[in-house]
């Protein structure tokens, strides 16, 4: 039988989305970014000007919350429709301000319990790649497949850049470079579920890969942990 439960963690723009995505088309399964769903506490958090550094008005707003996935409802490049509340977030959760505010939000407890307890529901379904930066270790830690997906600072600096770039803004990649290196500390460090490789996750650099041969390679430890059972 194949893993029906295959975990991705990884730092900021280490390609987490595009390879998770592309497994999951290729076996059938659920793809599910875990990440969608603190980038939309953020941006209704934000939207609602509430204090960032409020933790009780942030850590209720996130027990509130109503996060719905859904096909994509406009044809503009979405791989998915994100709803909060029935509002289209899609867009809002990709914004700068999302990016410089979003590891703090994912750092309070309350906004992790709830999170994880919904993707938690979902993981254990069945035949979904959902990826994030504590599946392995705290999601899901009974996943079939765990995979630790990495790649340098400077290269995963350049992918967000070209994105940002492609988007229309205007961003020096050094500022990049720099908000890089500020998620990846706080998402590291902090006290609750923070980034780490599980002990039994096998650890992928992609840094010089091609994505193609990353899908590949991951398909291939897919196949093997199949052929193991
Ligand atoms: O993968 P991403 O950039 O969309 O994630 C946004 C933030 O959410 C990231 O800074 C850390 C946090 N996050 C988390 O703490 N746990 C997860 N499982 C996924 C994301």
């Amino acid at each position: 039988m194949l893993p029906s439960i295959i975990a991705i963690d990884g730092p900021a723009a280490s390609g987490k989305s595009t390879i998770g995505a592309a497994v999951a088309a290729n076996l059938g399964y659920l793809y599910f970014d875990t990440g969608v769903m603190y980038r939309v506490v953020t941006a209704v958090a934000l939207a609602r000007a509430l204090p960032i550094a409020n933790e009780a008005a942030v850590t209720a707003l996130a027990e509130r919350v109503q996060i719905d996935f859904c096909a994509p409802t406009v044809a503009d490049g979405r791989q998915f429709t994100i709803l909060a509340d029935g509002a289209d977030m899609t867009w809002d959760i990709r914004t700068r301000a999302v990016d410089q505010n979003v590891s703090p939000v994912s750092a309070y407890p309350g906004v992790r319990r709830a999170m994880t307890a919904h993707q938690r529901r979902i993981g254990l379904q069945g035949n979904v790649v959902m990826v994030g930066r504590d599946i392995g270790t705290v999601v899901l830690p009974e996943a079939d497949v765990k995979i630790y997906l990495d790649a340098s600072e400077e290269e995963r600096a350049r992918r967000r850049h070209c994105e940002r770039v492609a988007r229309g803004e205007a961003v020096e990649f050094a500022t990049v470079l720099r908000e890089i290196q500020k998620r990846d500390q706080i998402d590291s460090s902090r006290d609750v579920a923070p980034l780490k490789r599980a002990d039994d996750a096998i650890y992928l650099d992609s840094t010089g890969m091609a994505i193609t041969d990353v899908i590949a390679r991951v398909m291939d430890l897919v196949a093997a942990k199949e052929l193991a059972h």
